[in-house]
């Protein structure tokens, strides 16, 4: 059921609001705005390293995540694409834990990895949205996202559940770890419980996509980008283009651009810069002005403060200004409803893009 949208992926895209509440009401009270979950049971709270493993979006969300409990919890944390961990001969944390994100809790490379990492005697976390899946049920502990069932083969509501339960693992971790104080926790919950408001606000930046979406059909390839932890976000956003629209796309931290990929750009290149602001803002600001000066065409993702800032000359998608906790997970909005109108206008099939499947169960 559709509930009257065009695609499962709109439908689940609109959804976002009540998915993201959802997951985060299994992570904290209402009663006390504390956190509910056994945040003792994860053995953070006096762990020397995290190693954060998964695929695809899954792994963008791990990536994103290491911003945060390095910031956070001040725990060092390793991200890795799961194919590519398994068959390393990756030094295993002696006194640490190793976390797996996945909306299916089948995919093969994810499952192997974590099965790796318990016979070696590392205590493995699942953060897994199918509560029957193989991940859920052999990693020690389970903390579920409640996207509920996604149907549209790219991943969107799935993705934002598990950032909102990974900034909860984070923000507990903090607390136990005696990095921030309980006020301080709970200013960050308090922000928390805000996105799925901020989410339906930043819904109204649709019909401004949408243009920018036909826009881009024109193109055979984009470069988005971001610094801190909207690089991540850039990777997804290049992703979810990609696997839905077919277009060549490519995420890059904006620090990095110098370094090649500004070779690339030429008159009227699309580059979408996500950028609220933040303390990293103006880095990112004169990477934009570095490709604006040779003939980009630059979307910018900010809020009200960045669109002041910024200057002209850009298409400016105005988000709601919000907790540095929370930015990254309201921007990944216009990413996907960029994605999705993209597709649309290019006549895909875009609950069922050519070549892939929802669970990947070979490897
Ligand atoms: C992209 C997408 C894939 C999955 C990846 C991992 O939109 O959906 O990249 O994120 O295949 O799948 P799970 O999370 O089921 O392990």
């Amino acid at each position: 059921d559709k509930a009257g949208r065009r695609h499962f992926m709109e439908k689940e895209i609109h959804e976002q609001p009540e998915s993201v509440a959802r997951t985060l009401s299994q992570y904290i009270s209402a009663v006390d705005e504390g956190f509910t979950f056994p945040a003792g049971e994860l053995g953070l709270k006096n762990a020397d390293r995290l190693i954060a493993v998964a695929c695809g979006t899954a792994f963008y969300a791990g990536a994103t995540a290491k911003y945060w409990f390095e910031r956070y919890a001040r725990l060092a944390v390793e991200v890795d694409i799961a194919s590519e961990f398994r068959y390393r001969q990756p030094a295993l944390p002696q006194n640490g834990a190793a976390l797996f994100v996945s909306q299916s809790g089948e995919t093969a490379d994810t499952l192997a990895a974590l099965r790796h990492c318990k016979e070696n005697g590392v205590r493995t976390i699942g953060v897994v949205n199918v509560p029957e899946s193989s991940i859920a049920r052999e990693a020690d502990v389970h903390l579920r996202t409640l996207a509920g069932p996604e149907i549209g083969v790219a991943s969107t509501k799935a993705y934002t559940a598990q950032l909102s339960a990974l900034a909860c693992i984070a923000l507990a971790a903090g607390a136990s770890r005696g990095v921030m104080t309980a006020e301080e926790t709970a200013d960050k919950v308090r922000h928390l419980l805000e996105i799925p408001r901020l989410i339906n606000e930043v819904m109204q930046v649709e019909p401004k996509i949408e243009e920018l979406a036909r826009a881009l059909t024109r193109h055979k390839d984009v470069l988005y980008l971001g610094r801190g932890q909207f690089f991540p976000l850039a990777m997804e956003g290049a992703l979810k283009l990609k696997e839905i629209a077919y277009i060549h796309a490519e995420g890059y931290a904006a620090g990095e651009l110098k370094h090649g990929p500004i070779a690339l750009i030429e008159e009227g290149t699309p580059v979408i810069v996500t950028a609220p602001w933040d303390e990293l803002f103006e880095k990112t600001i004169s990477n934009v002005q570095e490709v604006a000066a040779r003939g980009a065409d630059v979307t910018l993702i900010t809020d009200a403060k960045g669109a002041g800032l910024a200057g002209d000359g850009y298409n400016v998608v105005v988000m709601p200004t919000c907790d540095p906790i929370a930015q990254p997970i309201v921007a990944a909005i216009p990413l996907q409803l960029l994605a999705y109108h993209t597709a649309v206008f290019m006549g895909t099939d875009v609950d069922q893009p050519r070549n892939l499947a929802k669970s990947v169960t070979v490897e």
